[in-house]
């Protein structure tokens, strides 16, 4: 039987992971001007990424016997950024997916298969974060 704790945190990963995907979408609509062309596409790139996340978490939770569960509260108004403000906005999202799967890593241990799966997560998520910093660069 899975360790309930586990469990929550998977949940509330899930979670974090849709409302990434909800905030990628949300930069894309937001970044206007000439700046649209450098950085939409990597946007939508990050926005279909963090939902594949999504859905792979969630295919391990049922596998698992446990009920995916997506508990989100969001509401991001229209607004007019840069795409060096849009880059830094998802270094960010992408920072706390990167540091929430450094802690899940803590729980899973003792699951060798999980603790291979999260490995993984936390390897991508750092390059992401190394990506979009690039990104950021002079
Ligand atoms: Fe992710
Ligand atoms: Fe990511």
């Amino acid at each position: 039987m899975p360790d309930a704790v586990v469990i929550e945190r998977l949940n509330e990963i899930l979670a974090e992971e849709v409302e990434a995907a909800v905030r990628y979408l949300h930069l894309a609509m937001s970044v206007k001007g000439l700046d649209r062309l450098l950085v939409r596409d990597t946007l939508f790139e990050g926005m279909q990424e963090t939902l594949q996340h999504a859905q792979m978490i969630s295919e391990r939770l049922s596998h698992m016997g446990a009920n995916p569960r997506i508990r989100i509260n969001i509401d991001l108004e229209s607004t007019r950024i840069s795409g060096a403000e849009a880059i830094q906005n998802a270094v960010a999202v992408e920072e706390q997916a990167l540091e929430a799967y450094r802690e899940l890593l803590e729980l899973v241990e003792n699951d060798i298969a999980l603790e291979e799966f999260v490995r993984d997560q936390v390897s991508l998520e750092t390059q992401h974060v190394a990506d979009l910093r690039l990104l950021l660069e002079d």
